[in-house]
């Protein structure tokens, strides 16, 4: 289903003020140009979050680690698991932060539990000093909203 074709339903709900001045305020700052859009941007990571918990369905995530070079067979390990996975891997982007720190964002594709498994799994390899998972979701479940 294309963007063009999704029906539009007008809704109307009741927010305290202070709630609603503080999220316009937030959003202004971001640079929404209207509600909508931040409120449509909101229910899309909500359900993109709930996706993520299910253990079916496709999800691409993206992982960062910061980790440490030199650190003991790090890197290995790391590419080590990345090829044990590599049906689950999509593309890997290095960039050397220093001397001695990397920054390595991969791209994950497949079943939501299987890719969360491996996300986690990489982030909690000795060694890593910092990492995030972030869920993107998945084109079927993107292109049914
Ligand atoms: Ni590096």
């Amino acid at each position: 289903m294309t963007e063009e074709n999704k029906a539009l339903t007008r809704v109307s709900i009741s927010l305290e003020n202070t709630l609603l001045d503080a999220f316009d305020r937030l959003i202004t700052a971001q640079g929404y140009d209207n509600r909508s859009e931040a409120i449509r941007d909101l229910i899309r990571a909500r359900l993109i979050h709930e996706g993520a918990e299910q253990p079916e369905g496709e999800q691409v995530v993206v992982v960062t680690l910061v980790y440490d070079h030199h650190a003991r067979e790090l890197a290995a390990k790391l590419i080590d698991k990345q090829h044990h996975h590599h049906g689950l891997v999509v593309s890997t982007l290095h960039v050397h932060l220093g001397e001695r720190h990397c920054l390595e964002v991969s791209v994950l594709r497949g079943p939501a539990k299987e890719v969360r498994h491996l996300g986690e799994e990489l982030l909690a390899t000795r060694g890593v000093l910092h990492g995030d998972i972030q869920f993107a979701g998945g084109e079927e479940a993107l292109s049914r909203w």
